[in-house]
């Protein structure tokens, strides 16, 4: 199934409840929450206490983006705010085998995210254990990027590998994803969309109506 995870980072944080109310009732099916810390990206985002605050209120998938120096250190905590899907990068993290076997022993779902720049083979020997791999199309850091064309064949390579493997991943695309570019990226294997600015700008509910439509439309 093709799922829609539309970036807290795009929000009006203003007026985040409503917001995240109406993308529930659009039909988007996470809500990709990009944690930044200021060390491992440029930026520094949100963290635990606003995680935990809206938590209560939406009954949505939390897919929690760390983008953070070892994230070993916070998993107890995100998994305690409320995330379900944990993804961690794989150049942020000393020992990764040990932070996804951490993020399952928490009971949650376990993601690698992969910088642009960074080969797929760093999955080689973790992808069997893995729920979910993010290919970011963007350099992390900031919402309202622009897509990055050489992730298009890095998502094919990827879901080759994954069939290879016999390995059940969900892959995830984020960063510079609209309504323009979407198919390219359902066309090349991803079935996880997160879109921060192409949700939030604007009519949110026209805006997921048009994702949802072209998700149909691929599908048919
Ligand atoms: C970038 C974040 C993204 C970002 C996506 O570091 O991981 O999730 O918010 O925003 P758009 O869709 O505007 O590129
Ligand atoms: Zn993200």
């Amino acid at each position: 199934m093709i799922k829609l995870a539309p970036s807290m980072l795009a929000a009006d944080f203003n007026r985040l409840g409503e917001q995240i109310r109406m993308i529930e009732e659009a039909g988007a099916n996470y809500l990709h929450v990009d944690v930044m810390d200021g060390n491992f990206v440029p930026s520094i985002s949100f963290g635990m206490p606003v995680i935990a605050s809206i938590r209560k209120h939406t009954k949505l998938i939390f897919d929690v983006h760390l983008m953070v120096d070892e994230p070993i250190r916070y998993l107890e905590d995100f998994k305690q705010a409320g995330a379900d899907i944990i993804t961690v990068h794989a150049e942020s993290c000393k020992h990764l085998n040990r932070t996804i076997a951490r993020i399952k022993e928490l009971g949650c779902k376990a993601g690698v995210a992969l910088n642009p720049s960074t080969p797929l083979d760093v999955l080689n020997y973790v992808l069997n254990d893995l729920d979910m791999v993010l290919i970011m199309s963007v350099n992390p850091g900031f919402g309202g990027q622009k897509f990055i064309p050489n992730s298009l064949l890095k998502i094919q390579q990827l879901r080759e590998m994954a069939t290879k493997a016999g390995a059940d991943i969900d892959i995830e695309v984020d960063g510079g994803i609209n309504t323009n570019n979407v198919t390219e990226v359902l066309n090349a294997g991803a079935n996880v969309i997160v879109a921060g600015t192409a949700v939030f700008n604007g009519n949110i509910e026209e805006n997921i109506a048009e994702f949802k439509n072209k998700f149909n439309a691929y599908n048919a």
